[in-house]
């Protein structure tokens, strides 16, 4: 499955998610993890994949990742209900392991859509993962963090993943909470992106425009 473009309700989207069999992944979940949040969201976040909370409720970020999440957004007054949050992969990796590159390539045509659908304002990447899915750059994420980026006509934050806030404690926590408060200056119009485009990056970090990465929301712009 490559192109989903067919399919014009998250609801549809949802459901055929839901029956997935594209990689190895839908063997061992207990639930397809699809999204929380409504369409109308205007911040869309997209985490790594579930862990085994999310796995077993079938909601993203209800574990303690998710919970320093929320409160990070709720302080710079974003609430659940405005944002749109999903995964790069929609099931559980066994044991949490990271999703390996073709499970994260079956899963893309999903997040794709969703993006498309949702059609929010900011999306907001947490982690290497996500950020190097929709950027394609070389460069780690404390290296892109910290800005925002145009991105397809929107504006793209990528941050630190609050899983390596809990390891690593308060200072990155405060740079994710600067981080949320550049989304929340974005939102009320504040700030503009950086002018430089997310698919160049910074310090000439593209290691090939043609890659892989690039394909993800090259070929249909949003
Ligand atoms: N970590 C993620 O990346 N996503 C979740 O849904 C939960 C934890």
């Amino acid at each position: 499955m490559t192109d989903l473009g067919h399919v014009k309700t998250l609801e549809e989207l949802e459901a055929l998610a839901s029956s997935c069999t594209g990689c190895v992944l839908s063997e061992s979940r207990t639930t397809v993890v699809f999204a929380s949040g409504t369409q109308q969201a205007r911040v869309m976040v997209v985490g790594e994949g579930p862990g085994q909370q999310e796995d077993e409720q079938g909601v993203p970020f209800v574990g303690r990742s998710g919970q320093l999440l929320m409160s990070l957004l709720s302080e710079a007054g974003i609430e659940r209900d405005d944002v749109y949050i999903a995964n790069v992969v929609k099931c559980r990796p066994p044991r949490n392991r990271d999703p390996r590159q073709d499970e994260i390539d079956a899963c893309k045509p999903y997040l794709r859509r969703q993006i498309e659908l949702v059609d929010p304002r900011v999306v907001v990447t947490l982690g290497n993962f996500s950020s190097k899915l929709l950027m394609p750059t070389t460069l780690g994420i404390t290296r892109i963090r910290g800005q925002a980026y145009e991105w397809w006509g929107r504006h793209l934050v990528p941050t630190f993943h609050p899983a390596a806030a809990l390891r690593g404690g308060e200072s990155v926590t405060n740079d994710i909470r600067s981080d949320v408060a550049l989304v929340r200056s974005l939102l009320d119009g504040r700030l503009a992106s950086s002018t430089e485009d997310a698919a160049v990056g910074r310090d000439g970090g593209v290691e090939n425009p043609e890659d892989e990465q690039l394909d993800l929301f090259g070929a249909t712009p949003l």
